[in-house]
C-alpha cells in the first residue's frame, strides 16, 4: 500500500465540476483581481470566522507582513512570536523591518507557552504573533491578558487553522488580527498562493487593504509606499467553492484523528486537544524519541510522513545571518526532534488509517520485543 501525506487529487475529483464552471465564469468575465469572487469570499471567511471584515490578500506570508505593517509596527519594534513554526511567521516580522523575539512552547500543544512571553516583553516590544499550529489553538486568555496590561497588539497567525476554536470562538477573531494562508495543502487551499486577513477593525481594514494594493488610496493614488500583496479572482473562484464544504472536511479530519488516537499504542505521544481548544487537524502529529527509526519504518511500508518542523527557527541559518540573538529554547528544540506527521486528509479512508496504525503497532513490537494487544 502507498499513502501519501496528501492526496489533494481524490478531493478534486469530487469538485471538479463546480471548480471548473466557477474557473470559466471568472476568465469569461476577464475582471481577474479584486472582483466579485475576492470579494464573496472575503464576505464568506469573515462570516466563517466571525470577523466584520476579511481581506484577501497573496498568501500567509502576505497576510503576516500586511497585518503588522498596519498596525504601525517598523523598525526599532519587537515582535513576540515563537521559533517552532513555519519560517513565514518570523519573515513576516523581519520584512516588516521589526525584531523577532523568540519564546518557548508548551510541551503538549506545541504552541506559544504564554508564561514565556511576559519575561520577552520590553519597553520596545508591540505586538505578541501566536500561531495555532497543526490546527490546534494557542492558549490566547492569557496572551490576551499580557496584551491589554502591556497594551500590545495580538495578530494570530491561524495559517494552519482555518475553523480552528478556543472557549467557543473561532481563530481569527480572538486577537487584533488574524491571519490564513490558502497555500493548496492548507485546510482551505487554493490551486495557487492565496491568503486572508480578519478582523472587526474597520480602521485596521482599510488599512490592509490600502498596504496590500500598493498602498492605493484611490487609482493611482498613493499613500503609502506597500507592495502588491493581492488575492487574484481565479484563486478566489476556487476558495468560494472549496468554504463551502470546509466545515464537513473538517469533521472528516477529526474523524481520522479519533481513529488514529484510539489505535496508535501507547509508546507513542499522541496529539491532545486541550479542553478549552477545538483541533481541526490539520497536521496529525504524534511524538517519540524513536522518530527517525519511526519515520524510515513508515517510507518502507509505503507511508509517506513529515516533520513540520526539523529545524527551529533560531536555528536556521537566517536567523544568524539576520544577527538573531542568541536563544535557548529547551522545548521546542526537544520538540522537534520528536515529532512526526502522520498522513491525514478528509479523504483518506478508514482502512488506510488501520495500515497506518498497524505500522506503527508492529513497530513498536519490534522495538520491546513483545506483541501489543490491537
Ligand atoms: C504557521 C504558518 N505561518 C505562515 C505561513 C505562510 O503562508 P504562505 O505559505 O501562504 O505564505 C504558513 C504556511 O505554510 C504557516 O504554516
Amino acid at each position: 500500500m502507498r499513502i501519501p501525506l496528501v492526496d489533494l487529487k481524490t478531493q478534486y475529483q469530487g469538485i471538479k465540476e463546480e471548480v471548473m464552471a466557477e474557473i470559466g465564469q471568472a476568465l469569461d468575465g476577464m475582471q481577474l483581481f479584486l472582483g466579485k469572487n475576492v470579494q464573496a469570499v472575503e464576505s464568506n471567511f469573515a462570516s466563517f470566522c466571525g470577523t466584520e471584515f476579511a481581506i484577501g490578500v497573496g498568501s500567509g506570508t502576505d497576510a503576516l507582513h500586511i497585518a503588522i505593517r498596519a498596525l504601525g509596527i517598523g523598525p526599532g519594534d519587537e515582535v513576540v512570536t515563537v521559533a517552532h513554526t513555519f519560517i513565514a511567521t518570523v519573515e513576516a516580522i523581519v520584512l516588516a523591518g521589526a525584531r523577532p523575539v523568540l519564546v518557548d512552547i508548551d510541551p503538549v500543544t506545541c504552541n506559544m507557552d504564554p508564561a514565556q512571553v511576559e519575561k520577552a516583553i520590553t519597553s520596545r516590544t508591540r505586538a505578541i504573533i501566536p500561531v495555532h499550529l497543526y490546527g490546534h489553538p494557542a492558549d490566547m486568555d492569557p496572551i490576551l491578558d499580557l496584551a491589554g496590561a502591556y497594551r500590545l497588539k495580538v495578530i494570530e497567525d491561524a495559517c494552519q487553522a482555518h475553523g480552528a476554536e478556543y472557549r467557543g470562538r473561532r481563530t481569527g477573531s480572538l486577537g487584533d488580527i488574524g491571519c490564513f494562508s490558502f497555500y493548496f495543502t492548507k485546510n482551505l487551499g487554493g490551486y495557487g498562493e492565496g491568503g486572508i486577513i480578519t478582523t472587526s477593525d474597520p480602521d485596521i481594514a482599510k488599512t490592509c487593504r490600502m498596504i496590500r494594493d500598493h498602498g492605493q488610496n484611490a487609482k493611482y493614488y498613493h499613500a503609502v509606499m506597500a507592495i502588491n500583496g493581492r488575492l487574484d479572482e481565479v484563486q478566489a473562484a476556487v476558495l468560494k467553492v472549496k468554504l463551502a464544504y470546509l466545515d464537513k472536511w473538517t469533521e472528516m479530519r477529526r474523524d481520522i484523528a479519533s481513529a488514529y488516537s484510539a489505535r496508535l499504542p501507547s509508546s507513542i505521544i499522541k496529539p491532545r486537544e486541550m479542553p478549552w481548544g477545538k483541533h481541526v487537524y490539520h497536521l496529525y502529529v504524534v511524538r517519540t524519541p524513536e522518530r527517525d527509526q519511526l519515520k524510515e519504518w513508515l517510507e518502507s511500508k509505503g507511508v509517506s510522513t513529515g516533520m513540520h518542523y526539523p529545524v527551529p527557527v533560531h536555528m536556521q541559518e537566517a536567523w544568524r545571518r539576520y544577527g538573531g540573538a542568541e536563544c535557548s529554547l529547551p522545548v521546542t528544540e526537544k520538540t522537534v526532534k520528536e515529532i512526526l506527521s502522520l498522513p491525514i486528509y478528509p479523504e483518506l479512508t478508514e482502512s488506510e488509517v488501520g495500515y497506518i496504525c498497524d505500522s506503527i503497532i508492529e513497530f513498536s513490537e519490534s522495538r520491546i520485543g513483545l506483541p501489543i494487544k490491537r
